[in-house]
């Protein structure tokens, strides 16, 4: 092992090889012993050389490789182009291929040296030497080379690119590093000359290190190919890759026939072209990309797409242009609806902020009132007025939760609540939304819908409404909601308290004659087909409907019964030819006998009979209060329906009217040996409240001393037991009340005149007395004692 030059060994194993051997020079290949390998030999003397080997029986040759490649190669190879260390191969198989040529299959036994190439008749030969590895200084070493090498052909195997997984399994059975460097060295690309060096190694330990060297390179250059391709990947970033795959997608549908995906693409351009907020954008996305990848007869598929197709009907970003012309405003308000200034001045209000500010919050406004007042259809010619949209959620009844926020998409059959369905209907994000009905909400297990309510009709909240179907934010602040009900007590606090309530107190006579007059028949006429043979109808007809056949705050059954008086005509013309003309005389003819006698209006004064005056949903009304008393042990009776204030009303009137009993010349007896009934009639209605105080300490005191009531008076106020008289609620309909029942004096609580500034015409036409105490009442309403004829105190 001294020098630069191998030092030729004898090698043991094969020692059957000749000494000299025919040559095979190799191009572009270095054998190593036990590798198999195919190879052509073209030349004459190479093959006379082999058929020699064959026929001397050893079949053996030396195979050499040649210095220079096989693409820079020209001419012949001479000897001196060959290396000097080759390896003795066993020739295999020969097989003659159609050119002249052959191909052999060898395989390599023992590394061998030249001593000297010759020429002899006509074949080369050489002189050879065997080669042994010689021995090694250290086998722990050898082990620990052979360890690294099996742990980076591991590592290469298990990147998966540059050699096998099988090669590192069979790699790591193998302990001759012999058989580890052949069986490497039969995977790895190498050069000749670097291949060449290995076959020249002289110990194990420079075999395989200069093995190790190799696949370490070989490990370096697939890391780097790995890294490249991974930043390749990276850098088309994700739309493109969304894109790519996407495209891929639909090529697979179009092949497999499928005409969905460009139905997909179609809800796709159309959803891109609204203007929809970051938030619902990728929400919409979001389903978009499920719908593909469902399959488009799922019922998962129908409900995205009933989802999507709910998103792009919805008008996002869609407004109409307000008609700010104040002038045009008050035509149209006044050419709908007669009175009402209240609610047209808060509608001009609103119109002339709009001009100098047009954003902001728009009204929430709610118009309470009896029935027909004309809340609903105001609410149609605001809108007309402003030139919005409208459309009308009638909440009448509506108990569940879900019919305001929406029911959760995971249901079978969801829908978007009311709110959003109107704004589909609508189409346009500033429409005015009536509320019809408000206080008729419900609220059982399905939750409580005027929580819901709350934020429909908070400024602060509305503008990120939030329905379960929808599951974006859908901004609301730029309607106008005009709510209405009948009893706003019914509404709860905190709904009551995001509205500007707007009171409509029901008309007067003469206010329903006009409105009969102006609006409803002409409208009536028309709706009949009768436009071109009017009917009159004059004012005291009007006025005897009015007082006769409705008595009604609105005007509805006023309407109604126009309709049915037009629509008589109408068939009188059609079967006639003839138009009737109506008039106080015929109308019994017509609508049947009228409902309200004038006798009843005409009020004969009574003992213990006293008209009190109601509040109710439905605007005001005149009840009796009746009492009576008869023997017996000093017990009260309370009948018609009356509710616990009502009860404990009556009690403390009886014990004021006890207290006082001296005053009015009543007997302490007439409280224990007597009983005292007190009946409210139409009983079957239930009543309550404390503001029939006055109305029963009346009837009690007139009861008591047999004194009438004067019946030209209606009265209404609470009082307690020392005999103040108290405010009390809905004084307005409770005077038109009086009014309707044609009674000409009111006693009303002194502290309620203030409810009566800015509507004082009200009172025309009628007496208010304001009364302070209970006294004044009774002074007013009790009528002298009348003396029989035979003298005595009437009972
Ligand atoms: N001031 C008015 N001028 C002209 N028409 C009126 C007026 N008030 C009411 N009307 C008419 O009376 C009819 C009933 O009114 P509407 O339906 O609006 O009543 P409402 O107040 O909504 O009643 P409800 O509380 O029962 O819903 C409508 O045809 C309406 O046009
Ligand atoms: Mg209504």
């Amino acid at each position: 092992m001294k020098g630069g030059n191998m030092k030729p060994t004898k090698n043991m194993i094969h020692d059957t090889v000749p000494d000299m051997l025919p040559v095979v020079p190799t191009m572009d290949i270095v054998v190593f012993p036990n590798q198999i390998v195919p190879l052509l030999v073209l030349d004459e003397r190479i093959i006379k050389g082999i058929n020699k080997a064959v026929e001397d029986g050893h079949k053996m040759v030396l195979l050499l490789a040649s210095k220079k490649q096989s693409d820079t190669h020209e001419g012949i190879i001479g000897t001196k182009d060959l290396y000097d260390v080759g390896t003795v191969a066993s020739i295999m198989r020969i097989i003659k291929v159609p050119d002249g040529g052959i191909k052999i299959l060898a395989q390599g036994v023992a590394r061998a040296f030249v001593h000297d190439i010759v020429a002899e008749e006509g074949v080369l030969h050489s002189d050879i030497e065997q080669v042994h590895y010689e021995e090694e200084s250290s086998n722990t070493e050898l082990l620990a080379q052979m360890k690294n090498i099996k742990d980076i052909a591991e590592t290469i195997s298990a990147s998966g690119h540059a050699l096998s997984p099988d090669f590192h399994i069979i790699l790591s059975k193998m302990n001759d590093p012999e058989k580890v460097a052949d069986f490497i060295l039969s995977h790895l690309n190498l050069r000749v000359d670097q291949a060449q060096r290995l076959l020249e190694c002289r110990t194990h330990r420079a075999l395989l290190e200069e093995l190790y060297t190799h696949l370490s390179k070989e490990f370096e250059v697939s890391e780097m190919q790995e890294s490249i391709k991974n930043r390749a990947r990276e850098s088309m970033n994700s739309s493109q890759k969304e894109f790519y795959l996407r495209e891929q997608l639909k090529a697979i549908r179009k092949e497999l026939g499928d005409d969905e995906g460009d139905e997909i693409e179609e809800i796709r351009d159309k959803l891109s072209a609204l203007p929809l907020s970051e938030e619902v954008r990728s929400e919409v996305n979001r389903q978009l990309n499920r719908l593909e990848k469902t399959s488009p007869d799922s019922m998962e598929s129908s409900v995205i797409r009933n989802y999507l197709e709910w998103i792009s009907a919805l008008p996002w970003g869609v407004e109409t242009k307000d008609n700010l012309n104040l002038e045009h405003a008050k035509r149209i308000l006044d050419e709908d609806h007669y009175g009402l200034k209240d609610i047209k001045d808060r509608i001009l209000d609103f119109i002339s902020i709009r001009q100098l500010k047009t954003d902001g919050c728009s009204p929430i406004l709610c118009f309470a009132g009896p029935p027909g007042t004309g809340k609903t259809s105001l609410g149609k010619s605001i809108a007309r007025s402003l030139g919005r949209n409208f459309f009308r959620v009638s909440l009448g009844g509506v108990k569940d939760e879900a019919e305001i926020r929406g029911h959760r998409r995971t249901y079978v059959g969801a829908m978007p609540g009311r709110f959003i369905q109107g704004m589909r209907k609508a189409g346009s994000m500033n429409p005015v939304i009536m509320i019809d009905e408000l206080d008729k909400i419900g609220a059982d297990f399905r939750g409580d819908p005027s929580a819901a309510m709350l934020e429909v009709l908070d400024p602060q909240q509305n503008q990120s409404f939030y329905d379960n179907y929808l599951g974006v934010p859908f901004d609301l602040s730029r309607v106008i909601f005009i709510a209405t009900a009948n009893d706003i007590s019914a509404i709860s606090g905190p709904l009551r308290d995001r509205m500007e309530i707007i009171h409509l107190s029901g008309y007067t006579m003469e206010e329903k004659v006009h409105i009969a007059r102006n609006y409803l028949a002409k409208k009536a006429i028309n709706d009949a087909g009768l436009e071109i043979h009017p009917i009159d109808f004059n004012d005291e007809l009007l006025g005897d409907l009015v007082q006769s056949y409705t008595r009604e705050s609105g005007v509805r059954e006023l309407d109604r019964l126009l309709k049915k008086l037009c629509s008589k005509a109408a068939r009188s013309l059609v079967e006639t030819s003839e138009l009737i003309s109506f008039d106080t005389d015929n109308l019994v003819k017509y609508l049947g006998p009228r409902k309200f006698l004038q006798v009843d209006t005409e009020h004969n004064s009574q003992v213990g009979i006293t008209n009190g005056l109601a509040w109710t949903a439905y605007g005001g009304e005149m009840l009796k209060v009746e009492a009576v008393i008869m023997p017996g042990k000093g017990k009260l009776i309370l009948t018609g329906s009356l509710g616990n204030v009502m009860r404990e009303s009556a009690r403390a009137a009886l014990s004021y009217a006890r207290t006082h009993a001296d005053e009015f010349c009543i007997k302490p007896e007439m409280f224990t040996k007597y009983d005292l009934h007190i009946h409210v009639p139409a009983g079957a209605t239930p009543k309550d409240g404390p503001s029939a105080g006055v109305t029963l300490l009346s009837s009690i005191l007139s009861a008591l001393t047999g004194r009438k009531i004067n019946a030209q008076y209606a009265m209404t106020g609470e009082i307690n037991l020392r005999g103040n008289v108290m405010p009390i609620g809905g004084i307005k309909e409770k005077i038109l009340a009086a009014k309707r029942n044609a009674i000409s004096h009111v006693i009303l609580p002194q502290k309620n005149k203030n409810d009566l500034v800015g509507a004082e015409d009200i009172t025309d036409g009628i007496e208010v007395i304001w009364v302070d105490h209970a006294t004044e009442v009774i002074n007013h309403v009790l009528m002298p004692e009348e003396k029989k004829k035979d003298g005595r105190r009437k009972k």
